[in-house]
């Protein structure tokens, strides 16, 4: 063997010097934490080291193949890092009692679970959650899911979900917060601040995972886990920044998607994972995969077991969850010499880290307190402010002759498979509510009206026609309900009740398993059985209010032609009942918008507001036009566009003014619009400004919202709201994926709905 040179020696040492530097800075400079893990990592083993990176479930909740045997063992062995989906603050006491009390180092579990849109206190589905516009309560229902979780073991939280989706085939659509780049920035952020609060260490704060990083909401033909190809330039510009400024807002975890990328699945695409996310961004917390993420590697066609572990490892993956992959077979593949020993360290480190900035190593019973489970979780307090959000996501899709609200009405006739339907208001992903504790809409209405009002209840159909579909629907742990009646018999009640009442109220839709992971639909109709009943109830004469469940935008084109008043309250969460009743009745006048399209047919997917001019565009106001870009059979509109949402009283804007015809790079351009009230009930404005870029070295959208603000005026009342704009939100990444603005002409609009908005214009020097 030959001897090494000095100069050998000398780029050892320095790549020493710089290795140990960048393993500080990924320590956030935390001397404490560095020496801390130092010692620790000094004493671990290789399996030891091995078993921070396994993540297996708990066995509570299932959704992918794997298996999760001798857990209890392995805990022991120190081959587990964490486990998740484990409810109850005793259990999950117990399990950390093995790992600290009879694991050779002691070393203590992360806890994980999808609290995605609170814990026990169940809130709108995130979609729903979205359209209330309002950072603030978005940020508090995070708080409050941080602090039920945490009180009940919890450290660890599987969201927030900010895949961009304008795909409504896509049943996760509803776990996100839909299809713009601002809007689902701003809801990253303020999700991040909830869950973190300002000091990790603190026992009712818990740790934030972004997950699905990335693209994930991009699947082709809007089918779970499929394919994705996108261009660079796209990504960075609509897809990419929801995650980064979840990552700035100092998430300390990433969950990796199941879809490809580039043609390399995320679980292992280094470009994605080590280049982006590390060197790009500078994150510096740890990456796990989705549920056998890494195992899915072998039907995605990139190798065996072993190798697409070691893919996944050397990609920048830190904890596999569920798959075995790591624990199983990176021993041999270091002993092989295809990973290495700085790689396997580096993904247990920052694993301990964030172990470390939990606090779990000064007290790992931190967030296993029973009495604070039994005080803190499902509070009526909480319970009143998931009723109050839950009411600011409702989103008023149409109001004829100003049916709603519900004044003097002595009978009501509520009818649909929604309506007396508890297990299914929390809305997917639920996975720590009580189903049974929900207030459906048959208790919120009965607890509202008491004994002023008569309400008579009838089912009137199920939710889908055939027993099949029905099943598949409720696989994943929310009944429909099943009614063994005959069609005609169930409407001919719900007909009934109709006709002895002065309104009817019709709770259709999806149920909460409807939307959600693997739940795709090729057709986002109403069930033709759910049609039948509307028509039916229409038939009678009667006023009817159609309250639509979903978790997904809809083509509802005949309903919006033939009902004459539609509320969309999505998924609630376990307060729905009521918060439906609070706007129905006019308690709360309802203020929510669109956060995605809402197209007239499927054939249309994907729309959405923010998209290209093309060189042949449809000349304003034209149905159709011959060799433009267009359909023969439908037109080019949504069925409701996005941001958009009506309100009990109505909003006029004016006089939209610019402080200033240009702008320069260090100056501030401030926008102003008189905004009046000039309905006649209180209520909120979500106040909308759009830009529009419009020459650029790349093509630019025709519309990109900049800022929003929900502003609430009394009756009458006239505010002049003001926004501003500098240089910098007037970039976007170019062809070489540069951050720039480019000087030139460029449109403002302000208004209530991306498709009715004011407009002015400046020039950018
Ligand atoms: C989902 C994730 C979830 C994970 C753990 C997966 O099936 O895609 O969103 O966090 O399961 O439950």
């Amino acid at each position: 063997m030959k001897k090494p040179t000095n100069l050998l020696i000398l780029i050892a040492v320095l790549a020493a010097i710089l290795l140990s530097c960048n393993q500080q800075s990924n320590s956030g400079g935390d001397q404490k934490m560095t020496a801390f893990i130092d010692d620790l990592m000094g004493k671990m083993t290789l399996e030891e080291k091995l078993g921070q990176l396994n993540l297996p479930a708990s066995g509570d909740i299932i959704t992918g193949a794997g298996s999760n045997n001798n857990i209890t063992e392995k805990i022991k062995e120190g081959k587990v890092g964490g486990l998740f989906n484990i409810k109850s603050a005793e259990k999950i006491r117990a399990v950390q009692q093995i790992a600290v009390e009879q694991s050779r180092l002691k070393i203590p579990l992360l806890f994980g679970m999808d609290v995605i849109h609170g814990y026990q206190t169940v809130f709108p589905i995130p979609l729903g959650m979205s359209c209330s516009w309002d950072m603030s309560l978005i940020e508090k229902s995070a708080r409050i899911a941080s602090q039920e979780a945490s009180a009940d073991g919890i450290c660890w939280t599987f969201s927030p979900m900010v895949d961009i989706a304008r795909d409504p085939r896509w049943g996760r659509v509803s776990e996100g917060s839909g299809e713009d780049t601002y809007l689902g920035s701003q809801i990253a952020q303020a999700m991040v601040k909830g869950y973190q609060g300002d000091d990790l260490t603190k026992n009712n704060t818990i740790l934030a995972c972004v997950k699905h990083f990335a693209l994930y909401g991009a699947a082709e033909a809007g089918r779970d886990y499929n394919t994705t190809d996108m261009s660079r330039i796209r990504m960075y510009n609509e897809y990419l920044p929801p995650y980064k400024a979840a990552i700035d807002a100092g998430a300390g975890s990433v969950m990796a998607s199941f879809n490809e990328i580039d043609g390399i699945p995320a679980t292992g695409n280094k470009w994605l994972l080590t280049d982006l996310l590390h060197n790009q961004w500078g994150f510096n917390g740890f990456v796990v995969t989705d549920y056998t993420g890494i195992l899915e590697m072998v039907d995605h066609g990139m190798g065996n077991l072993k190798e697409v572990s070691a893919l996944a490892l050397k990609a920048g993956v830190d904890m596999d969850m569920v798959a075995d992959g790591f624990l199983g077979t990176l021993k041999e593949s270091l002993d092989e010499g295809k990973v290495t020993q700085q790689e396997i360290d580096q993904a247990c480190r920052r694993i301990l880290e964030a172990k470390y900035k939990l606090g779990l190593f000064d007290d790992p019973y931190r967030y296993c307190d029973v009495n604070r489970a039994k005080s803190e979780v499902f509070t009526p307090e909480n319970r009143q402010a998931a009723r109050e959000i839950a009411a600011q996501t409702f989103v008023l899709l149409k109001n004829d002759k100003q049916i709603l609200p519900l004044l003097n009405k002595k009978t009501i006739a509520l009818v649909g498979p929604l309506a007396d339907n508890r297990e299914n208001m929390p809305g997917t992903w639920s996975v720590a509510g009580d189903f049974a504790k929900s207030v459906s809409l048959l208790d919120g209405l009965k607890n509202a009206v008491g004994t002023e009002a008569n309400i008579i209840y009838a089912k009137g159909t199920n939710v889908v026609g055939d027993p099949q579909l029905d099943a598949r629907i409720s696989i994943f742990g929310k009944p429909t309900k099943w009614d063994n009646r005959s069609q005609k018999q169930m409407i001919a009640e719900a007909v009934a009740a109709a006709r002895k009442s002065d309104v009817v109220i019709a709770a259709v839709g999806e149920s909460a398993e409807m939307s959600g992971e693997c739940a795709s639909r090729s057709d986002i109709s109403l069930p033709e059985n759910q049609k039948e009943l509307l028509e039916a109830l229409l038939a009678t004469g009667k006023p009817v209010v159609m309250v639509l469940f979903t978790g997904r935008p809809l083509t509802i084109n005949w309903e919006k032609a033939n009902v004459p008043a539609i509320l969309n309250v999505w998924f609630g969460g376990t307060e729905a009942g009521d918060a439906i009743a609070d706007v129905l009745l006019g308690k709360v006048n309802p203020s929510g918008k669109l956060s995605s399209t809402f197209p007239q047919n499927v054939g249309q997917i994907p729309l959405y507001y923010n998209h290209k001019n093309t060189g042949r565009p449809l000349p304003e106001g034209k149905w159709f036009s011959k060799f433009r870009s267009n359909y023969l059979d439908v037109s080019n509109d949504p069925l409701f566009p996005f941001g958009f949402g009506l309100s009990y009283t109505t909003f006029d804007y004016k006089n939209l003014k610019l402080s200033d015809s240009s702008l320069t790079a260090t100056g501030e351009l401030k926008v102003s619009v008189d905004l009046t009230n000039s309905g006649n009930y209180d209520g909120a404005e979500v106040v909308q400004l759009y830009i529009r870029d419009m020459v650029g070295s790349v093509t630019r959208p025709v519309k990109e919202l900049k800022g929003f603000q929900k502003v609430f005026l009394k009756k009458g009342e006239t505010r002049t709201i003001e926004f501003s704009l500098t240089e910098k939100d007037l970039r976007f990444y170019n062809s070489d994926l540069k951050f720039v603005s480019e000087p030139g002409d460029f449109k403002v609009f302000v208004g209530t709905s991306s498709a009715q908005t004011l407009e002015a214009g400046f020039i950018l020097k």
